[in-house]
């Protein structure tokens, strides 16, 4: 595609960005040549990655559905990249339409595209940050003038923190957040695992997004789980994605959940949390 009024000119075109990979391997057409190239290489390696990315966005949509089940009706999703088909919004807004939805990306394209879509929407906005400035993110004024957070709120950040390869700025990343957010709240995460790759394909994986926008890393199960300790996930606990509360049984990839290569959970937040 050439650049179109969904892009900036801020982008670096000759980059594989990860956000318009996960655009192309959805089906989606907001993605360079570069990214599709890249994302073909990344098939190539694990060609279930189509569906991993699929069963991601079922799991987005039983969460919030979820989330609003308890009574969630402001949500803040991290690394929202750029839309398709189920945003936080439309599941959203379609429980509730006063629901509020603050999107937050650090990809230039996601967000110009997302405040497109978003334009004269009054209850949702996109804003650019770097969740690895947690502290930053968190005062966005336009972020601030939507959420509340002396109010419960429905934090998303799916398939945001493998692309945090440092440990401890991962963790502080969700500190920051947990710290942030009032009783009642709710952290919603996915995540890459490595458990069930093969060492070959993850270290080759692993090479390809050395050299895109965003290096990946894809964690142990106990090393996901830290990113909860201390808080209560709610049952099933930290699962593949298709077994978090499957709706049927036909769901994608939940005769053999551990090709989704990517755990789940959501935690409520019983009380605030210390500064980090
Ligand atoms: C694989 S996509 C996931 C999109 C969406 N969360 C979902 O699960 O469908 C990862 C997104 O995270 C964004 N991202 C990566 N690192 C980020 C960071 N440090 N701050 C904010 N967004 C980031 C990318 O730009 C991309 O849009």
């Amino acid at each position: 595609m050439s650049q179109g009024s969904w892009t900036t000119p801020d982008i670096s075109p000759d980059i594989p960005n990860v956000a318009r990979m996960y655009d192309y391997y959805l089906g989606g057409f907001h993605n360079f040549a570069v990214d599709r190239a890249a994302a073909e290489r990344a098939l190539a390696i694990y060609p279930g990655l189509r569906l991993v990315m699929q069963a991601n966005r079922a799991f987005l949509r039983r969460t919030v559905r979820y989330l609003l089940d308890q009574g969630i009706d402001q949500f803040l999703d991290i690394g929202s990249g750029i839309p398709t088909a189920g945003n936080i919004h439309e599941v959203a807004q379609a429980g509730n339409p006063q629901a509020t939805v603050v999107y937050v990306d650090a990809d230039p394209v996601a967000v110009a595209h997302s405040q497109t879509r978003l334009s004269g929407q009054p209850r949702t906005v996109c804003v650019l940050a770097d969740a690895r400035q947690p502290e930053e993110m968190l005062q966005q004024p336009e972020m601030r003038q939507l959420l509340r957070f002396d109010r419960p709120l429905g934090v998303l950040a799916l398939m945001l923190l493998h692309f945090v390869p440092d440990d401890a700025l991962a963790l502080h990343v969700v500190h920051t957040l947990r710290a942030a957010l009032a009783p009642g709240s709710f952290l919603v995460l996915s995540h890459a695992t490595g458990d069930q790759i093969p060492d070959d394909a993850r270290t080759q994986m692993t090479k390809l997004y050395a050299n895109t926008s965003h290096p990946i890393i894809a964690r142990s199960s106990q090393q996901i789980a830290q990113f909860f300790d201390g808080l209560q996930l709610v049952p099933p606990g930290l699962v593949y994605l298709p077994m978090w509360r499957p709706e049927d049984p036909d769901d994608l990839l939940l005769d053999d959940p551990a090709r989704s290569i990517t755990l789940g959970g959501v935690a409520e937040l019983r009380q605030r949390a210390a500064q980090p």
